[in-house]
């Protein structure tokens, strides 16, 4: 008998040959979100193949703590190294630590505030670009600003729109169907079909892209400020010579990949939940007022807004845009008094954990100040994975913290946001990120461009006020 403190069950449902697939793509969250009444581990189908779920914040903890004995590998990671190749987010253990060390000096606080004036400037710019009235779809529309962002903290503000361009096209083709991809047949991906063929070739046109930015940089150490040049001039322990050409695009397209549609997924969902919850939006909109006072948000600005860093954990707590992820069992391995033998597949996602009734009170609520000190330190370890955790944890958090807090700021203070009808939450099938098929959004401009903030309905909180606490869903 086992003596382990940790349930295990398995999940109802399966279709022969097809497993769970079909609630899995079709109503991820939900689906994940049920497995707890199944037990602290639960077994699923992905088509024929078992898989494993830690729904449980110690085991889903202990999972992302330990990336030697659950390695990325399985289905999910097979699949990312096939597009992204072997950059630091999709390679094997074995290959991290150094990665990591060499990728990690791009990230760190004194390069944040230097790609922050681009995330300042970005957002003003489109915020500027509106007329009263105007309606955006606002998924294509932040996924563009955060592309735009991102390629030019990554290569330097000059940028060819051309080039931006040509890269979320290839982006779009390439990683739309992910999980399609992930689960296809071998057989099946490699046939000539049309669709297989269009995947290859923007592939190819993404890697010729990223290879010619790459291959006209100079290699002189030179820091030009941006993502690029640090990953360039990053040096082995050893005093080896870091990362190499293709290790260097493998790098760039893994950040492209990771550093784009999560951001602008965030946003997009943090959109939908503002406009579902107007006096949460009031409440934003009057801090980012008494700090901004109408101009765009800043580097310096982002400790002042606490308001809006709740609103963005809250938003990644309920859709998480990175929902399902594999790791692979290198070892014979005990989870949950389950011996899990070498080769076995854990699938990790926050949803089960994150909409969990016994981890977090009115789980499904969206409550902005859960995420106020005193009472997100009562939570439990593992709570909160909306960014991995361990070793594997996201590389780009902080700089996405800070991007999405400098939008989502600017663009309320700015802007009321108001759902048009029409809308359709539902995720789009088969996508790498989470995010709504289409959500938009009717805007009544709050402030002129650089001019002073309207009165409003509400004053300025400081951020402290009560949550409106409606149902999430
Ligand atoms: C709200 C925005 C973001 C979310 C929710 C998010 C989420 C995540 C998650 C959950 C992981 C861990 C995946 C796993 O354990 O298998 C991850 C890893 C990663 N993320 Fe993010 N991410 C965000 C923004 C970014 C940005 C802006 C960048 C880069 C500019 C970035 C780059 C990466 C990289 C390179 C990794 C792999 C880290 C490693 O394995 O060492 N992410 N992210």
């Amino acid at each position: 008998m086992s003596t382990s403190p940790f349930t295990y069950g398995a999940a109802p449902g399966a279709l022969p040959g097809l497993g769970h697939l079909w609630p899995l793509l079709r109503r991820p969250t939900e689906f994940l979100a049920e497995l707890p009444a199944y037990g602290d581990l639960v077994e699923i189908r992905l088509g024929r193949s078992r898989a494993y779920v830690p729904c449980h914040p110690e085991l889903l903890r202990r999972v992302l703590a330990d990336d030697r004995t659950y390695d990325k590998g399985g289905a999910y990671y097979d699949r990312a190294r096939a597009m992204a190749g072997n950059g630091v987010a999709t390679c094997p253990h074995r290959d991290h630590r150094r990665q990591r060390r060499l990728l990690q000096p791009a990230f760190q606080k004194g390069q944040l505030a230097a790609y922050a004036e681009v995330m300042t400037e970005e957002i003003a710019a489109l915020t500027d670009s509106w007329e009263p009235g105007r309606v955006i779809d606002a998924y294509p529309v932040l996924y563009g600003l955060s592309l735009r962002t991102l390629t030019r903290t990554l290569f330097g503000t000059r940028v060819d729109e051309a080039v931006v361009d040509g890269i979320r096209r290839s982006f779009e083709t390439a990683f739309s169907g992910f999980f399609r991809q992930m689960f296809m047949p071998p057989a099946l991906r490699r046939a000539p079909l049309p669709a297989n063929l269009r995947h290859r070739r923007a592939l190819r046109r993404l890697r010729d892209t990223v290879e010619r930015i790459v291959a006209s940089r100079p290699r002189d150490g030179a820091d030009r400020g941006d993502l690029l040049s640090v990953m360039l001039a990053a040096r082995d322990e050893d005093g080896g010579p870091g990362l190499s050409d293709a290790e260097v695009h493998d790098q760039v397209v893994t950040v492209l990949a990771a550093g784009t549609e999560t951001v602008a997924a965030t946003l997009t969902w943090a959109a939908v939940l503002l406009t579902r919850h107007p006096a949460e939006q009031e409440r934003l909109r009057a801090e980012c007022a008494a700090v901004l006072d109408g101009r765009p948000a800043r580097w310096a600005d982002v400790p002042r807004l606490p308001r809006a860093e709740r609103v963005i954990d809250e938003t990644v707590r309920l859709y998480p845009p990175g929902w399902l992820f594999t790791r692979v069992t290198t070892a014979e391995t005990d989870l949950a008094g389950r011996s899990l033998a070498p080769g076995a597949t854990v699938v990790v996602s926050p949803a089960p954990v994150h909409r969990h009734p016994g981890v977090y009170r009115d789980a499904l609520a969206f409550d902005p100040d859960r995420w106020l000190p005193a009472r997100a330190a009562a939570l439990p370890r593992g709570a909160f994975v909306g960014f991995g955790a361990g070793a594997r944890k996201c590389v780009g958090d902080a700089y996405g913290m800070a991007e999405c807090v400098i939008a989502l700021a600017t663009l309320v203070s700015r802007w009321e946001l108001a759902a048009e009808p029409g809308a359709d939450l539902r995720p789009v099938p088969l996508a790498a990120f989470y995010r709504p098929r289409r959500l938009s959004l009717r805007l009544t401009r709050r402030t002129e461009p650089g001019g002073p903030a309207s009165g409003g309905r509400g004053a300025a909180s400081g951020g402290r006020g009560t949550t409106s606490g409606g149902r999430d869903d």
